[in-house]
Order: structure tokens, then C-alpha cells, then sequence
């Protein structure tokens, strides 16, 4: 999604601000500006099209006079195509003043309608100039009151050169508090290395940064410790982010574990749902709602409630379930998984939990975030920030927190662990260290992309705890490498799919040895006898496969319920070698924003 970013203090502010829109390109976007006093302390406003490349060639002679504020914006269209007209800051008639803003107005139409037969002239197409010319119109404060949607904005006035307005309601927005002046920005990585405090603005929360003052209402604002240092925001010895971060897939899952896990004990502790503990054996039943690879976590996840705490769960898309026509059931828990915490349609399915007086919960990545925020308790994933578009660590935490869960709530509902459950935990503590194992066939990975890297189409299978596996596997590969592939549960290939494969649609498929293995065979036999080529992931040790598939990448034997983090990691580096070997920008791809933040 969009950044926006904005500073004011001692020192100059457009190369403070520019350099923040450049931390923040990761998150995806079409067109950019900046607005700033110059040195006649005239306002200054410049956007260009396209990379900030394109807007670096006209400010790189700008310089902006010290102690005064200045604003930037990396735009991800919703309302008017990406150009310059429409590209942030926008203004208003007399240019008085300027905004950037990350959201959607839902009511600009009729607003609009409204400010022009007040006279006032628009230039842009787009949702947030109205704010522009609201705020003209009514004063900042009463503007933003008029506005039904999300957004997170930062204003300069012409006549408030060192103050900055901001606020914001359902988009992210952060204030950094430095020693040399205030800081905002779309998310604290913009932030890495300038501050150690930050305040995560609450939804509803305005106010102003001035020179050496920062006033935050009606809430009042809490200074928290920034988490992320700008080391771990760089990408260190990695090309690119997205490698660095299927790497620290085994450290993560260590982090999601650490001082939660206490297999002698047979004990799970979950601080972050202990005020909830009281609750949970009343839960009846169990929706756990998110998009994207979260959701394909949320699919595993649902097998592990219901496998290990016997809970009725279903998964459900939170595009899907914000517009749902269905009943209000009792005793039922939401949870809600989200790397970014800020995923408008999973926001919105939480609001409608909320009001459903659901038990909400949050499995989320971002600390501070809105979901994180606005759910009644949650468990942090602690993974460190997810730079690449495509999501990796990110998932394997989500997994073992998720297993986690599961235990958690079956402790909380049994009085002795299930043999199932002592299985899954001593297995738990292991995982981490088979992930190393696997991540050292890296270099075998990519020379064997080599083989299929002139392939467009891809078919991946497979079974029960693996099946949300294949369909991950399948969003990795098409989402950064642009080809076509399809996740599909294996028992369902004769259903139609199978149609497909001939020499030219190879199948990646999920060979386990586990209760399904005979039937994954079965698929791999069908699949052979009409020439489609095979690369199966199978357990290390299994001899008979490497007759059947034509490529075998073997991980080590785990616990069923644990196959799926063991199985992403190869997935996930076959996808990144394939988009690399077509030269494709793999951290941001096409199309594509790291946290979708509009609907
Ligand atoms: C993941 O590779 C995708 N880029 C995307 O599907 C993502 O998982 C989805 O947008 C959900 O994001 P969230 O976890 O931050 O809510
Ligand atoms: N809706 C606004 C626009 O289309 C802002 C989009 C964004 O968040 O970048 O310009």
C-alpha cells in the first residue's frame, strides 16, 4: 500500500522526508510527491509518476530551509489513475495548504458534490482531494469529521511553516520522537535507525507536530520503544529481502516459541490470551478469518483446533465474511491473522466480530498495529518486519504459533495433554532445526529450477495438512514470478485438473510419508501415465519416489501437523529462484503492495 511520511525539527526536512519514502517503496506504489518550504519559505510542491527515481530528478537542486516541515507520499491508486495530477499532496483552491493521505474516502462523492456547489474546483480524480478542500472549507478538524472511510494524513499549512497536522481512522500512521524533531510515517520501518520512541497513533487520534512541541488528543498518545533497528531493516549479505527472509524462517519459528513452550511440563503459556483463559472453555466453535497467506495459515490452523482441542473451526476469507448474510452464532471466537495488522478487509470482518461481541483474537506480526489494537487479545508473532511483498517468515511463524494455539486451547479444555498433543510439543521444540536442514539444499533448489523456469503453467497438490501447503506454495510462485500456478487438493486432480497435465504442465506435489502417502502415490502414478513431470517434496529416507517423480526435494520425517512448515520452506525458495532466473523484481512485485490497506 501507500506510504506517507512527513518531518519537521532542526534540520533540513525534504532529504529527511525523501529518504522515508524510500524505506517505505517496499510497501507498493504507482506515483509519488513531496511538499516543503524552500528557501524563500515559499511552499514547494513536486510529484512524479512512476519509481521515486522519477521524483528525485526534480528535487535533487530543492533545498528545504531547516526548522521547517515538509511531507511525502508514495501513492498506491484506489480513486483516478496513477499520474500526476493525481498523484499526493493534494490542495486546496489557493494552495494554502497541502495533504497526503493513505486510505479511502467512502463518501467523496457526495462531499465532492457538496464543496463544488460551494465553489470550489477540483483538479484531480481523486477520493482524497476532497479532504483537501474540506479542510479548506471547515478547518482541519471538522473536515476529517465529515469523513466516512480510513485515513491516515499529514498536512503543512502556508502560514504554520513548522507545524505539521495529522491524524488518522483505519490506515496505519506513526510518530517517531526524536531528539532532532518529530517524525510521521505509514510504519515504523521508515523510522529504523532515526528514533528509539514512537507513537502508535490510535484510530480517531489527531493533533500536530510542531518545532519543539507535539499535541495528540482526544486519546492520550503513549510513547512506546521502537523495535526495529535499521540493521534489521536492511537486507545484510542477501540480495534480496525476500531470501533474507525465507533464511530466517528458522529463527523465527524460535522466536514465535521462546518462553511459551514447556514440553517437560506438558504446558503451553500464551500471555498475550491469559486474560482471556477464563473464557475459552466456553468457546463453542471458532472462525478464523484473513486473506492471503494468512488465510492459507488460517487453513492449517483450523485443522490443528480441531485435531488438538476438538473445537468446530472453519476458515473464511475476510473479503467474504465482511459482506456475509449469515447467522450470529453464541459462543464463538474470531481469529483474526494478519502479518501487517493493517489489511482493510480483515480489519472490517473484525469490526463486524465486534460487533457481534465475538471473542476476537489476533495473531499478528506488526506490534501497535490497528488489529493487534482492536482485538480483545492476541499473540504476537515477533518474526521482525516483513519486508518482501511475498510473505515467508512471516507464514512459518504464523504456523507454529498456531500449533501453539491449538495446545493452548486444548490444555485449557482437557484435563490431560492427548498422546496427539504430547507429540506435537516435544516435535515443536525440534522444527527449528530441521528448517537449517532444509534451508542447506538452497543451492540444489536453484540449480533445479533450471529444469522448469521455461514452464508457464504449474499444478500443486496436496492432502490434508498439506493441501493449504499447495495452495501456498502455488500463491508463491505466481505471485513474484508471474507464472501461472494452481494449488488444488490432490483427491481432487481426477475432478478436472488432471485435464490439464500433459509434458508441458508440470506438478509439484506434497509426498509426505504420512496417512495419505498411498494416495499421493496414486495422483503421482496418474499424473505419469500422461507424461506430466514431477517434482515432489518427500520425507528424507523414502526410497520408492525418486522412480515416480522426475525431481525430489527430501525434508526431514516430522509430526503431521508439523509437515507444513518443513514443506513451505522449499516452496517458498523455488518460487524466489524462479522469479530471480526471470529477472523479475522479487521484493516488489507487479501489481503487488506488501500491506493492502484499501479495499
Ligand atoms: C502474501 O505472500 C501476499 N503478499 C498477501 O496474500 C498477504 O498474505 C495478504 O495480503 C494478507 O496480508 P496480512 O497477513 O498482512 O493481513
Ligand atoms: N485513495 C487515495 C488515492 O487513490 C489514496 C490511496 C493510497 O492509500 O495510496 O489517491
Amino acid at each position: 500500500m501507500c506510504g506517507i511520511t512527513g518531518y519537521i525539527g532542526k534540520k533540513e526536512a525534504l532529504p529527511i522526508v525523501f529518504e522515508n519514502l524510500k524505506k517505505l517503496e517496499y510497501r507498493g506504489y504507482d506515483s509519488a510527491g513531496v511538499a516543503f518550504f524552500d528557501f524563500s519559505g515559499d511552499q514547494k510542491l513536486v510529484k512524479a509518476v512512476g519509481k521515486l527515481g522519477n521524483l528525485e530528478k526534480l528535487i535533487k537542486d530543492e533545498k528545504s530551509l531547516p526548522t521547517m516541515a515538509a511531507i511525502g507520499h508514495t501513492r498506491w491508486a484506489t480513486h483516478g489513475v496513477p499520474n500526476e495530477v493525481n498523484a499526493h499532496p493534494h490542495f486546496d483552491c489557493k494552495k494554502e495548504f497541502f495533504l497526503v493521505h493513505n486510505g479511502i474516502i467512502e463518501n467523496y462523492r457526495e462531499l465532492k458534490d457538496g464543496l463544488m456547489k460551494k465553489g470550489h474546483n477540483f483538479r484531480s480524480q481523486t477520493d482524497t482531494e476532497v479532504l483537501a478542500h474540506l479542510v479548506e472549507e471547515y478547518g482541519f478538524d471538522l473536515a476529517i469529521k465529515k469523513v466516512i472511510g480510513a485515513y491516515a494524513i499529514a498536512a503543512i499549512f502556508k502560514n504554520e511553516p513548522q507545524k505539521i497536522y495529522i491524524a488518522r481512522l483505519g490506515s496505519p500512521l506513526v510518530i517517531g520522537v526524536g531528539k532532532d524533531g518529530y517524525y510521521v510515517a505509514s510504519d515504523p520501518t521508515a523510522l529504523a535507525g532515526l528514533v528509539k520512541k514512537v507513537i502508535f497513533l490510535k484510530d480517531g487520534q489527531r493533533g500536530l507536530l510542531a518545532l519543539n512541541s507535539i499535541k495528540i488528543g482526544p486519546a492520550r498518545p503513549k510513547i512506546v520503544p521502537l523495535e526495529i533497528d535499521a540493521e534489521q531493516a536492511k537486507k545484510g549479505k542477501f540480495p534480496h529481502f525476500m531470501l533474507k527472509e525465507i533464511f530466517e524462517g528458522s529463527e523465527v519459528v524460535a522466536a514465535a516459541l521462546r518462553g511459551r513452550i514447556f514440553p517437560q511440563k506438558n504446558l503451553i503459556k500464551l500471555g498475550g490470551l491469559e486474560g482471556v483463559a477464563g473464557k475459552i472453555p466456553k468457546i463453542k466453535r471458532m472462525e478464523i478469518i484473513s486473506c492471503g497467506t494468512s488465510y492459507y495459515a488460517g487453513m492449517i490452523g483450523a485443522a490443528l483446533f480441531k485435531e488438538l482441542a476438538n473445537l468446530p473451526t472453519e476458515t473464511i476469507l475476510a473479503s467474504e465474511y465482511r459482506y456475509a448474510r449469515d447467522p450470529k452464532q453464541n459462543n464463538t471466537a474470531c481469529l483474526f491473522i494478519s502479518q501487517s495488522g493493517e489489511t482493510a478487509d480483515t480489519l472490517a470482518a473484525l469490526k463486524k466480530a465486534k460487533e457481534r461481541k465475538y471473542l476476537n483474537l489476533g495473531l499478528v506480526n506488526a506490534v501497535g498495529s490497528s488489529i493487534a489494537r482492536e482485538t480483545d487479545a492476541g499473540v504476537y508473532n515477533h518474526a521482525g518486519p516483513e519486508i518482501g511483498v511475498a510473505s515467508t517468515k512471516a507464514f512459518l511463524s504464523q504456523l507454529s504459533i498456531l500449533s501453539l494455539m491449538s495446545l493452548y486451547f486444548g490444555q485449557t479444555k482437557f484435563e490431560k495433554n492427548s498422546q496427539t498433543a504430547r507429540s506435537l510439543m516435544a516435535e515443536l521444540v525440534r522444527i527449528s532445526a530441521k528448517i537449517q536442514l532444509v534451508l542447506k539444499q538452497s543451492e540444489a533448489i536453484r540449480s533445479l529450477v533450471k529444469k522448469y523456469a521455461h514452464y508457464k503453467n504449474f499444478l500443486y497438490l496436496g492432502r490434508g495438512y498439506n493441501y493449504p501447503v499447495a495452495l501456498e506454495g502455488a500463491l508463491k510462485l505466481k505471485e513474484i514470478s508471474y507464472a501461472h500456478a494452481e494449488g488444488y487438493a490432490g483427491g481432487e486432480m481426477k475432478h478436472g485438473p488432471i485435464a490439464l497435465i500433459d509434458k508441458n504442465f508440470p506438478v509439484v506435489a506434497l509426498v509426505n510419508k504420512n496417512h495419505l502417502y498411498e494416495k499421493m502415490i496414486s495422483n503421482l502414478e496418474e499424473i505419469k501415465a500422461r507424461n506430466g513431470k514431477i517434482l515432489a517434496i518427500a520425507s528424507i529416507g523414502d526410497k520408492a519416489i525418486a522412480k515416480l517423480a522426475d525431481d525430489v526435494i527430501y525434508v526431514p520425517e516430522t509430526v503431521e501437523q508439523l509437515e507444513p512448515i518443513l514443506n513451505t520452506v522449499p516452496l517458498q525458495l523455488f518460487a524466489y529462484y524462479f522469479a530471480v532466473a526471470h529477472g523479475n523484481d522479487v521484493d516488489k512485485p507487479r501489481n503487488l503492495a506488501k500491506s493492502v490497506t484499501v479495499e
